[in-house]
């Protein structure tokens, strides 16, 4: 494990009422110990965990608009609002790694082609694959060992059988403790990693959680275990 802490610097914030310490997860947020090499961040839409994640990106030295150190490509809006606030404690400090952001994904797979590195990602442009395949040409080709990977939603693109051999990479490249992986995720499948910290972004705050009691599992869970009452309840009309 390389990155150990994360220490948000109260006393040099200007405002709380404009964004990002207008988010209640990060305006509460002190400091967070990182014990996995799997660290997860779940939380509603609009907790504040991609705020938290590009941040991180960003003090790391990485692009965030997606990608690794030498991977400079521009795209709007890409600067992280938060960085300048917090504080990383390395031990010891690692600069190689990767940021994976879901919606910049496509620019990047240009940048890929224009620098003529695709031998790196599977030798077939991350173009000429499709979303999910490309994901996985990336998770397979470009991750290497002692790094520090932030991944920002990964199961976007991915089928139910590739969140599994996504599960499998994970394992590959963190069980004899070198590399490390924060990972923003929906997805129950991937929460259900063992020996993972799950951080829920939830209640205003930053808090460990169970992964049987995220909303993740437990909504799913219901879901799948009940459909027809569940749908039954979500569709009856209101009097
Ligand atoms: N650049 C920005 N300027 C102002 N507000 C922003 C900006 N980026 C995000 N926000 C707001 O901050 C809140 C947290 O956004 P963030 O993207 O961190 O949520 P999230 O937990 O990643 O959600 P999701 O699960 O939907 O990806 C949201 O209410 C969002 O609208
Ligand atoms: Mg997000």
């Amino acid at each position: 494990m390389f990155l150990k802490r994360i220490t948000l610097q109260q006393e040099t914030i200007p405002s709380y009422q404009t964004y990002p310490f207008s988010i209640p997860a990060i305006k509460h947020f002190n400091q967070l110990d990182i014990t996995s090499n799997i660290t997860f961040f779940v939380g509603e839409n609009g907790s504040g965990k991609s705020t938290l994640l590009e941040a991180i990106a960003d003090k790391a030295g990485f692009n965030t608009a997606g990608g690794g150190r030498n991977n400079t490509y521009h795209v709007d809006a890409a600067e992280s609002a938060l960085a300048d606030y917090i504080q990383l404690s390395w031990l010891p400090k690692v600069t190689n790694g990767f940021f994976l952001r879901a919606e910049t994904f496509y620019q990047f797979a240009s940048h890929i082609d224009e620098v003529g590195a695709s031998h790196a990602y599977g030798g077939r442009s991350l173009h000429h694959q499709s979303h999910g395949e490309s994901f996985l040409s990336l998770f397979q080709h470009r991750f290497h060992q002692k790094a520090i990977y932030l991944l920002d939603e990964p199961e976007a693109a991915l089928s139910p059988q590739r969140q599994l051999a996504f599960l499998r990479v994970l394992h590959d490249l963190s069980t004899d403790g070198n590399s490390q992986f924060i990972i923003a995720t929906h997805s129950p499948i991937l929460l259900g990693y063992p020996d993972s910290d799950i951080n829920s972004f939830d209640n205003g705050e930053i808090n460990k959680v169970n992964y049987e009691d995220t909303d993740h599992y437990q909504i799913t869970k219901s879901f799948l275990d009940n459909r027809e009452r569940y749908l039954h309840e979500l569709f009856k009309d209101e009097d």
